[in-house]
């Protein structure tokens, strides 16, 4: 038996996803991407998605941004419906996407200036962000002046300068080696106790979303909607240490037995597009 369960976060949900539908227009027919997903995340609430590639765990999270229409359903941030692109929100793409003329300070500032926030104001908090992610001494340097893993470094750091309440990441971490990703997962739980956001969080990395997260949920089935949804029995701050656990071994058994069946499901009828097993 896993160990009794920390307490969620309490109070109001401040993302609520009800029923929502996403299909595509596709060549040979209409795809459906996203059918009749639900879920609610807390304030302060770390919430991971896990799924085969194709299930739809991207576009749900662009749904969430206000980046792309819902096809049926609704969704609402802090009681109000998602209609477009909005100000309380952070995103961290899969690529960091940096500005690649603009140095690392003022990549971090971009959404500053984007928003019309007054720069001078929010300049020493882009430092201290940049320093937290161990890039004191890089403000300076271009993105092809930096590594990889630095780089998603300075979009962490972006998404964060404008103090969002809820953060969405798109497998931040996918392209770096494992001993930087660690050193990431790491920072960004420091990053998110000194700051309290409420992250909306897609990996496939099925250890990675049970050292960060207090829910995982798996995407799968025909058609794609959510089919598991397990909270996390670790209490917070978590040293990465957890992760020799047997009972975080038995977490990720759990996890990963549920991603084999979304899998065996996707096989089975083939409408979305063929899935290629990436779960770590
Ligand atoms: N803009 C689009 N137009 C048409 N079909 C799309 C579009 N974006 C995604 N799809 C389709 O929707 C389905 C879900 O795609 P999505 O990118 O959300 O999956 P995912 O779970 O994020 O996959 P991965 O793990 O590979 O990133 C796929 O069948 C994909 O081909
Ligand atoms: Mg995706």
């Amino acid at each position: 038996m896993l160990a009794s369960l920390h307490a969620a976060p309490a109070g109001p949900p401040l993302v609520s996803v009800d029923g929502v539908q996403k299909t595509y227009p596709g060549r040979n027919g209409a795809i459906q991407a996203v059918a009749s997903a639900s879920l609610t995340v807390r304030k302060g609430e770390f919430v991971s998605l896990l799924g085969p590639s194709g299930c739809g765990k991207s576009t749900l999270l662009m749904m969430v941004a206000g980046l792309e229409s819902v096809t049926a359903g609704s969704i609402a941030l802090n009681g109000s419906a998602v209609t477009g692109p909005r100000k309380d929100i952070g995103i961290i793409f899969q690529d960091a996407t940096l500005l690649p003329w603009k140095s690392a300070l003022e990549n971090v500032l971009f959404p500053v200036r984007i928003l019309k926030l007054p720069v001078d104001k929010y300049r020493d908090r882009a430092h201290e962000l940049l320093r937290m992610v161990g890039l004191a001494g890089f403000e300076n340097k271009k993105p092809a002046e930096l590594s990889g893993g630095m780089r998603q470094r300075v979009a962490i750091c972006r998404a964060l300068v404008h103090d969002p309440d809820i953060l969405l990441m798109d497998e931040p971490f996918s392209a770096l080696d494992a001993i930087t990703r660690d050193q990431m997962n790491v920072a960004l739980s420091e990053i998110l106790e000194t700051y309290h956001k409420t992250v909306i969080f897609v990996t496939h990395s099925i250890r990675e979303a049970a050292y960060l997260s207090d829910r995982v949920l798996v995407m799968g089935g025909r058609p794609s909607t959510i089919i598991l949804d397990m909270p996390m029995p670790f209490s917070r701050p978590r040293k990465f240490d957890i992760e020799e656990t047997a009972e975080f071994t038995q977490v990720c058994r759990r996890l990963r037995l549920s991603i084999e069946e979304a899998h065996a499901d996707a096989s089975a009828s083939p409408p979305v597009r063929p899935a290629g097993s990436k779960a770590e």
